[in-house]
């Protein structure tokens, strides 16, 4: 069937409306939830250096290759790479890059509109007040409960994957640039009045060390790819979430520029997410290696004492729920235009059916933090094993497959014509960096992380 190239797909009315909606994925609870804890979890400022180093020479790269194949493209992810192929005379087995991410996107909003359930939660308890004067251990032993009920969960988890599906639904523009317009810069001021509050109340001295004082004694291969992992998820890489965003770009646009300005709001926020958190958790006695809820309870112990706290948390966390919004659409995005491309179903259905998918699968995060929490898989919960099957393997895979697959496998015209690099050297920068570094980057810490010893450094 002839695919017509351009029905289902619109435009961004502009370059800012791009960045935007690129920065409306890349920003959300890979930032402000998962970013403070991981790094808590592996030890503080080595890790993030190893990370910021993972986005500048691993991620920005393969950021270009990606939006760089849905602009030429212009179709789903698969079709894009399909149409692309057939141009370059390649293999039409390179459309699995396509299969992989949809999938991934799946997976990630499955667990991630729990969290973002958290979130919601979180919201209203501090609407209500119910946090006030909160101490560490009231905010730890709240926690507690709180995820140890599946019935709150998966009223939070329904309720905002409802919210998704209908925001999908009617399309990914309408609504979508006026919201992060607003709400994006909104976010911004809170988390930084959030850093001069914590800078005030909290434990800065320590909380800045702790999160920019490298021990690299600390760092195994593990933590390497974690780092990696945690590049690839916050910039939204891999899965054919900005390839999307991407083809709904207008032909005249240049990327990189675009990219590297995505890139730095996102670590921008990460960082900023990072000195509002650590010092609070040093100074009120709270652990670094909290995990998942380390943000949860950090924040009501923080908000729960500030002047203001009230009004001011409860902003914080719905701004903060917008942030996953936008995030989350962009997750469920590719599936949704692959099957109204395919199955030539109405996009309500395509979110129906997605959403259903997510919402279903979700019920195994829920479970996995109280009823089967003892179920283990290869040591790992259900929600620990979703989180490292994608983070550290499905978008690094699928990443250095798209980073292969356009600087090798492309002509040189094309890259020219749609990346519109015009420094000679920035353009070598690129290329060595998405044909050699990236690749050979993400491959080797895969191959150690994951217990094979290459035996390259013997
Ligand atoms: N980047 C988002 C965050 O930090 C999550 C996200 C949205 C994502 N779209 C994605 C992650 C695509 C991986 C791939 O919260």
């Amino acid at each position: 069937m002839a695919i017509n190239r351009t029905s289902s797909h619109g435009e961004w009315s502009s370059r800012t409306a791009f960045i935007l909606a690129a920065t409306g994925s890349a920003v959300g609870l890979g930032n402000i939830w998962k970013f403070p804890y991981i790094a808590g979890e592996n030890g503080g400022g080595a890790f993030v250096i190893i990370y910021i180093l993972c986005v500048l020479f691993i991620g920005i790269p393969i950021m270009l290759s990606e939006v760089y194949l849905g602009k030429r493209g212009r179709l789903n992810p698969i079709a894009s790479i399909n149409y692309i192929s057939e141009k370059e005379n390649r293999s039409n087995k390179w459309q699995i890059i396509g299969f992989i991410g949809i999938l991934a996107g799946i997976l990630i909003l499955s667990y991630y509109s729990v969290i973002a359930g958290w979130t919601m939660a979180y919201g209203a308890r501090t609407a209500f007040g119910v946090i006030n004067d909160i101490d560490a251990a009231g905010a730890a032993l709240m926690f507690t409960e709180f995820i140890s009920d599946p019935e709150r969960l998966l009223a939070w988890h329904t309720i905002f994957s409802i919210i998704t599906i209908i925001v999908v639904s009617r399309g990914v523009k309408s609504g979508l640039e006026s919201a992060v317009t607003r709400l994006m810069p909104a976010l911004l001021v809170l988390l930084i009045a959030l850093v001069i509050y914590s800078s005030i109340e909290g434990d800065f001295y320590n909380g800045i060390r702790f999160m920019l004082y490298p021990d690299f004694s600390q760092i195994t291969w593990k933590t390497v790819l974690v780092a990696m992992g945690q590049a690839f998820f916050s910039l939204s890489l891999g899965m054919g979430a900005l390839m999307v965003y991407g083809s709904y770009l207008s032909e005249k646009i240049s990327i990189p520029q675009t990219c590297v300005i995505v890139a730095s709001l996102d670590t921008l926020v990460a960082l900023l997410a990072g000195l509002a958190i650590f010092p609070i958790v040093i100074s009120s006695g709270l652990e670094m290696t909290q995990g998942p809820g380390l943000i949860f309870q950090t924040l009501t112990v923080a908000f729960g004492a500030m002047p203001g706290g009230q009004l001011f948390g409860t902003l914080f966390f719905i701004l903060l729920i917008f942030a996953a919004w936008t995030s989350s659409i962009s997750l469920i995005e590719p599936m949704i235009i692959w099957i109204i491309e395919k199955y030539n179903l109405t996009r309500i259905k395509a979110a129906a059916i997605a959403g259903g998918m997510a919402w279903l699968l979700g019920i195994g995060t829920i479970v996995s933090f109280n009823l089967g929490s003892e179920v283990k898989f290869f040591n790992m919960t259900f929600f620990e094993l979703l989180d490292y099957i994608t983070s550290n393997i499905l978008l690094p895979l699928g990443g250095i497959l798209i980073s292969i697959y356009v600087s090798w496998l492309v002509s040189k015209d094309s890259i020219n014509a749609e990346l519109q690099i015009k420094s000679k050297i920035l353009k070598l920068i690129w290329y060595i960096s998405a044909r050699v570094i990236a690749p050979i980057a993400v491959i080797f810490v895969m191959l150690n992380a994951l217990g094979i010893d290459i035996n390259i450094l013997r």
